[in-house]
């Protein structure tokens, strides 16, 4: 008899379908609300994304799923309340949970005991803790919709159950040690991340959508061309990116398509009618591998008058010798075409936060330049070094891709491209801490209030001495340095203002966006200290941005 092994996750809704995802431990039928779906298998491992159709409008049904017929969700003993598809309300109030970075690692002291370098621990896990809060208590506080920003899973770090699994199969003596590197080790990944009952739950009950960030596939993925250069001489890398790929477009990326767009998607098709499919992920790895531009990772989806864009940007980056962008040219031609106005809400996501606190974006503006060779060579290679080690690879840091954003940033709240929408919220992850940034773009014209919204992390806090770092970065001095540096590498100025006026705050924590008619605001919730038993969240802010 098959069973489930992950899920179900509920994960694109409209306001008439579902899309629900499973892995299962052989091959079989899948069965959502009389829709049914075969198994896919790839190295052994089965999964479904079964497509439920003709439901009601602004409804929430609860749901089973069946294995050949078999009833093997909600399980028999569960004391969760029912998994439902709750279905679209156009035009209804919409309240979106959202953070990034979230480490496997066990949920009672002491945490974990694999990884030396967290002194302060992991702690209660926010994502965690929203569910349980969700369980016990009112039904109209859950989101309805979460939105999870990047490090679903660590490649590189905490996982100790996936740790042993590597360790039991392979020589963790050479390069990269414990961390994955094919598919097995990813599956494993995945499993770890979100086996856990509480967070089933969750994922079964509200709509999730997800993109990756640089450890969902290693850490500083990406982050320049010398850095591709070297992986590319490493024997293990290819491996790693060929499983990285395959596990997350199984795993994360075809629960974020609307049935319309699996339908046009060229490996769907070659995948919905089941059986063994290795051959078509490893063709789609090798494209995928080979060039940036025909793969596109970014998506997008309307919740009524809301509109939400995902920019993808980890995977499509240019990084040339004389060109760096985010994004690759297709991909941003697909992007432009989508965040405009003519909607009441406009919500861009991108892990890496646009608009990072003023003292790091010059610095990280003042690094691509100095990386670059503006400062000459010896500058150039301890730059490259500085990048690496603090992570400098933010849009700061792609000069170019911050203009182009600006400038349509500024368009669409300026009324330019469709009227201004009531607020333009950028949600972003990564930076393990949260902040809201006010935007002001000197420009009279401009309508609607724009913000960045960070929430990181979910679970794998900083520790005390990065604390200090971040803290430093939000002061004047810290801004009047990084200033210093920008001008005399002559980056560009960033060519409109922001303050930061909530934060930066540390801990666990979870982001909400709530849009109701013109009305939004952001809140920050974080998870209480480690000791002591009650795991609540406790709100940090509440600030409106329109209406
Ligand atoms: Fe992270």
């Amino acid at each position: 008899m098959p069973e489930l092994v992950l899920g179900p996750l509920l994960r694109f809704t409209s306001a008439t379908e579902a899309t629900v995802w499973v892995e299962v431990d052989e091959p079989c039928s899948v069965e959502v609300l009389g829709a049914t779906a075969p198994t896919f298998s790839v190295e052994g491992h089965h999964y479904a994304l079964v497509v439920v159709d003709g439901l009601a409008p602004g409804r929430e049904q609860p749901y089973e799923v069946r294995l050949d017929g078999v009833v093997v969700w909600p399980d028999a003993s569960s004391t969760f309340p029912p998994s439902v598809i709750r279905t679209l309300d156009e035009g209804a109030p919409l309240t979106m949970a959202f953070g990034s970075c979230r480490v496997a690692v066990p949920h009672e002291p002491p945490w974990n005991l694999t990884v030396d370098e967290a002194d302060e621990g992991f702690e209660h896990d926010a994502l965690r803790v929203l569910a349980q809060e969700m369980i016990h208590g009112h039904r109209e506080n859950w989101p309805d919709y979460l939105l999870l920003l990047g490090d679903q899973i660590y490649v590189d770090l905490g996982s100790p159950t996936t740790r042993a699994f590597i360790r039991s199969r392979r020589d963790t003596d050479d390069e990269p040690g414990e961390e994955a590197v094919d598919y097995e080790e990813f599956s494993q990944l995945y499993r770890e991340a979100w086996s856990d009952p509480v967070l089933r739950w969750l994922f079964s009950t509200v709509s999730v959508g997800m993109i990756w960030d640089d450890h969902d596939m290693g850490d500083d993925w990406n982050i320049s061309r010398s850095w591709v250069e070297e992986m590319d001489e490493k024997p293990w890398w290819h491996e790693r990116r060929r499983a990285g790929f395959i596990a997350y477009w199984i795993h994360q990326h075809v629960g974020n398509l609307s049935p319309a767009e699996l339908e046009e998607n060229e490996l769907w098709c070659r995948i919905r009618d089941g059986g063994e499919v290795t051959d078509a992920f490893d063709d789609f790895a090798r494209s995928a591998n080979e060039t940036a531009d025909g793969v596109r990772w970014s998506h997008a989806r309307d919740f009524g008058p809301i509109r939400m864009v995902v920019i993808e940007t980890r995977a499509g980056r240019v990084l040339e010798a004389d060109r760096r962008r985010m994004v690759d040219d297709d991909s941003w031609s697909w992007l432009t075409e989508r965040i405009r106005g003519d909607v009441d809400h406009l919500v861009l996501v991108t892990t890496d936060p646009y608009l990072l606190m003023p003292s790091l974006h010059d610095l990280e503006a003042w690094s691509e330049r100095v990386c670059a060779g503006a400062w000459g060579k010896r500058w150039s290679d301890r730059g490259e070094k500085l990048r690496r080690d603090l992570d400098f690879d933010h849009w700061a840091s792609f000069g170019e891709s911050f203009a182009e954003l600006r400038d349509l940033l500024r368009q669409v709240a300026s009324g330019r491209r469709g009227v201004a929408p009531a607020s333009i919220s950028v949600l972003s992850g990564d930076v393990h801490h949260a902040y809201l940034a006010e935007v002001d773009f000197g420009d009279p014209d401009v309508r609607s209030p724009v913000v960045q919204a960070v929430c990181s992390p979910m679970r794998n806090p900083l520790d005390a001495k990065e604390r200090r770092v971040i803290r430093f970065a939000a002061s004047r001095l810290a801004q009047g340095i990084g200033w210093l540096l920008r001008k005399t590498s002559r980056a560009p100025t960033p060519g409109m203002s922001w303050e930061v006026v909530e934060g930066p705050w540390f801990e666990n924590q979870v982001g909400t966006l709530h849009v109701d008619g013109r009305h939004a605001e952001v809140r920050l919730d974080k998870t209480l200290p480690a000791d002591g038993e009650d795991r609540r969240l406790e709100r940090v802010f509440t600030r409106t941005i329109s209406g």
